[in-house]
């Protein structure tokens, strides 16, 4: 270490006379050689003398020759943790003194380096002058000049550019990941790489890997902030890091604490006695929430033999299989997290259940539950306008298993706007009345009417079909 620091400010030294001697004078070859010399290893004192005759005819001045350099400049592209050897060939190779700098900071004279700290990774190529820089970091990336120490001096100037590819060093989220709904959420991603890569964002949804946009949150140059996150904002989000020598990426998931919301399948379920009901309910919510179920109030209790209870995730099955009447009621999925509660309700009923009303023209199609055999379908129609009401029984149609589907054609009323409405009567009971829906109502235009009577008859031909030929032969004579 000693031995090192002496021969540094030796250098330096040396490099000071040097100077002092360029300024004054011009420098001649020889003197290069003997400041060269002196670098490796001659006693300091000799230079004291040369400087004394300096003044003097020098018999070797005339033959002072002037080295170049024969390397052109560079730019070396390199990648993180390679050797990289920057050369300088000079011409004659013997005779000057070199001097690499680094964005004017010298780093060597010689073999001899000139800062103490950091040169460890440095070193001058043996038998030549070229820099070698082993195990590169982008931090090396720099302008690297080579000079001739003469006068007037030459120099090249290379640039060092090592890539490094993007590394992701880590990707967080505040509160780990786990947020409740309503408060900001912030996405950070820490790259390095060389050059500086740039960073994208994306979410997976339902469509696929989806790009975030800037209505989806703030960005910034590193992080991301979305404020106000709502529960549909949960999932996975990728941070990807590109600069041109490759990518990476990295991935996180969000969780957005919220209260339960509860589904059910159906609101009305028919059922009968001994005949056993599904009653199903879904419920999500973060974290998972619980799930119970309630007859008319009260828990139910699963222990008991009228009641299994089957959960699938988020899915709860309350089978339910009715003794007597007071078996039937409103059942109740209660969904709990420490966040809250929800619930919906389904009504096992003994009534009919119609559902699926709906209307395409004069057809009116509509399913009844029943597991009690059906007696009456009825059919009421307001007309929208007057406000009086017509109501038509509906033959009832073979039923499959406890289904049945009825199709009713509208026929022979006044054209009008109306208000359709079902209900349907089985053994037990009226069911309730249908979701209305509304029709209407057109006669069947006549001459539709006979030409499909007609058929093939080649005089019938369809108003717009008359038009659409005259449109058509216009736009023939326009073209000639
Ligand atoms: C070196 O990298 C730069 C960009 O970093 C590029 O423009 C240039 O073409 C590269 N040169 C070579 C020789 O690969
Ligand atoms: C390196 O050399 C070039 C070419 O001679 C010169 O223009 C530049 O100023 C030098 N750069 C440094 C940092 O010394
Ligand atoms: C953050 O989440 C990770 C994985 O989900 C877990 O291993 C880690 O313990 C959590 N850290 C804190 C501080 O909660
Ligand atoms: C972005 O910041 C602005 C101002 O703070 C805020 O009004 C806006 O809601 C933020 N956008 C998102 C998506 O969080
Ligand atoms: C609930 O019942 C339905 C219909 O029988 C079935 O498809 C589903 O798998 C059941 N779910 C659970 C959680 O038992
Ligand atoms: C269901 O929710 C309503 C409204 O919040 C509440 O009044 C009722 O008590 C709840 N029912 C059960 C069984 O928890
Ligand atoms: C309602 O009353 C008008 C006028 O009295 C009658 O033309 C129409 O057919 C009635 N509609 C129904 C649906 O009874």
């Amino acid at each position: 270490m000693e031995l090192r620091r002496l021969s540094l400010c030796l250098a330096l030294f040396m490099l000071a006379i040097i100077m002092q001697r360029s300024d004054a004078h011009s420098m001649r070859k020889r003197d290069a050689d003997d400041a060269y010399e002196g670098l490796m290893g001659d006693e300091a004192n000799d230079d004291e003398t040369q400087n004394d005759a300096e003044g003097g005819n020098d018999p070797e001045e005339e033959e002072s020759i002037l080295a170049v350099i024969q390397t052109l400049p560079t730019v070396y592209n390199v990648t993180v943790g390679k050797t990289i050897r920057l050369e300088c060939r000079v011409e004659p190779a013997d005779g000057p003194v070199i001097q690499w700098s680094r964005n004017k900071q010298p780093l060597f004279m010689g073999h001899l380096p000139m800062i103490s700290k950091g040169i460890e990774r440095f070193s001058i190529a043996p038998n030549s002058n070229d820099l070698l820089i082993s195990d590169v970091k982008p931090s090396d990336s720099d302008v690297y000049n080579c000079s001739v120490l003469q006068n007037p001096p030459v120099e090249i100037e290379h640039t060092l550019s090592v890539h490094e590819a993007p590394r992701i060093v880590r990707f967080s989220a505040s509160d780990n990941g786990t947020v409740v709904e309503g408060s900001d959420l912030l996405l950070t991603c820490d790259v390095a790489g060389s050059p500086p890569p740039q960073i994208m964002w994306s979410k997976e949804t339902d469509a696929g890997n989806v790009r975030l946009q800037e209505t989806d949150g703030n960005f910034s140059l590193n992080s991301v902030f979305i404020q106000n996150i709502k529960r549909e904002q949960a999932g996975k989000y990728y941070c990807y890091a590109i600069n041109g020598v490759g990518n990476a990426q990295a991935e996180l998931t969000v969780k957005v604490l919220h209260k339960p919301q509860v589904r059910v399948h159906h609101t009305v379920i028919n059922s009968a006695v001994q005949v056993e009901a599904v009653l199903q309910c879904s419920a999500h919510g973060e974290p998972t929430p619980s799930i119970s179920w309630y007859k008319d109030g009260s828990l139910v209790d699963s222990a008991s033999q009228q009641y299994v209870i089957t959960r699938d995730g988020p899915h709860s099955n309350l089978t339910v299989v009715p003794q007597m009447d007071q078996d039937f009621g409103t059942f109740t999925c209660v969904a709990r997290n420490n966040h809250g509660k929800h619930n919906k309700s389904i009504e096992l009923v003994q009534r009919p259940v119609v559902e699926e009303l709906d209307v395409v023209g004069n057809k009116l199609t509509w399913k009844v539950h029943s597991h009690q055999p059906l007696e009456t379908i009825e059919l009421q129609l307001r007309d929208m306008a007057m406000g009086n009401l017509t109501v038509l029984t509906i033959p009832v149609p073979t039923s499959k298993g406890h289904e049945y589907e009825v199709t009713y054609v509208l026929d022979n009323l006044t054209p009008a706007k109306y208000e359709a409405v079902v209900k349907a009567k089985n053994t037990k009971e009226w069911s309730r009345n249908s979701d209305p829906m509304v029709v209407e109502y057109e006669a069947q235009p006549m001459y539709i009417q006979h030409a499909s009577v007609l058929g093939g008859n080649s005089h019938s031909v369809r108003p717009s079909t008359v038009l659409l030929s005259t449109v058509f032969m216009y736009l023939l004579v326009r073209m000639f």
